[in-house]
């Protein structure tokens, strides 16, 4: 594993924008073509705002690229404000004009069932995910793959702790309730992604790194499985690493 410790929010941002913008024209020299899979939350935002100043100032080419989405919540439609699909829109797409035909993020209403059902062999057939970006929730789930999690699981409908709902809630207005299920690529899914970027910042995600960096692998974090993955680089501040005493190789 790869750890890289920032300061802050906005240099882990400055140095993630400019991994995935280096992964991005590598790929693009080696086959024209790049996947990246995208995470919503608050963690990558800044990220995202930094890929879209880039585009803005360089013109970065992103049109032979295809984004595969971790999650979305189940029984929000792609037009609610609090789906993830509104989200990528919102903090991404938009700006940096992607055409929505090379977009995939898995259903949350309507046939979600099925749609999740084939989501990894789509993933598949455009290549597989050149490099994955993933935040990392308080109790240590990666996507919505909460404690205990499958490690042989493919995108799958997941039912979310009481833990995810209260630390999700601060997207949702008052009144508004946050949705108790949700689609996600499964730990397997996640697995198969070539190359890993994790983000994570701030003090609630303190004891989730020191699991994940360096706790036995267990499916009661679910985040420890990606000790096994051989190209993971974790981004984080010196808050959310505060807890880590000595770095597992
Ligand atoms: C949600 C998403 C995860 C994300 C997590 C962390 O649960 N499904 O993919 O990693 O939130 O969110 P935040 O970055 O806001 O802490």
């Amino acid at each position: 594993m790869n750890l890289k410790i920032f300061n802050n929010s906005s240099e882990i941002a400055k140095f993630s924008a400019e991994f995935i913008i280096k992964n991005l024209k590598n790929n693009q020299k080696l086959k024209n073509k790049f996947v990246l899979g995208l995470a919503t939350g608050s963690s990558p935002i800044e990220t995202y705002q930094n890929l879209i100043k880039d585009f803005k100032k360089n013109q970065t080419n992103w049109n032979s690229t295809i984004f595969f989405n971790l999650d979305e919540y189940i029984g929000l439609k792609p037009t609610d404000s609090q789906s993830y699909s509104f989200f990528m829109r919102k903090h991404l797409f938009d700006d940096l004009k992607v055409d929505s035909k090379n977009t995939f993020i898995p259903k949350g209403v309507g046939n979600y069932e099925e749609y999740a059902n084939k989501y990894d062999s789509l993933i598949k057939s455009k290549g597989g995910i050149d490099l994955l970006i993933l935040g990392l929730g308080v109790n240590g789930h990666i996507g919505f793959n909460e404690p205990p999690s499958d490690f042989n699981s493919t995108t799958h409908i997941v039912e979310l702790t009481p833990k995810t709902i209260q630390s999700n809630s601060k997207f949702f207005k008052n009144g508004q309730s946050v949705p108790k299920k949700a689609v996600s690529m499964g730990i397997k899914s996640i697995m198969n992604a070539k190359k890993i970027i994790l983000i994570a910042y701030g003090e609630s995600k303190a004891d989730a790194i020191n699991k994940l960096i360096n706790g036995k692998i267990d499916k009661n974090y679910p985040c420890s499985i990606l000790q096994q993955h051989n190209d993971v680089t974790i981004v984080i501040d010196k808050v959310a690493g505060k807890l880590l005493k000595s770095i597992k190789s």
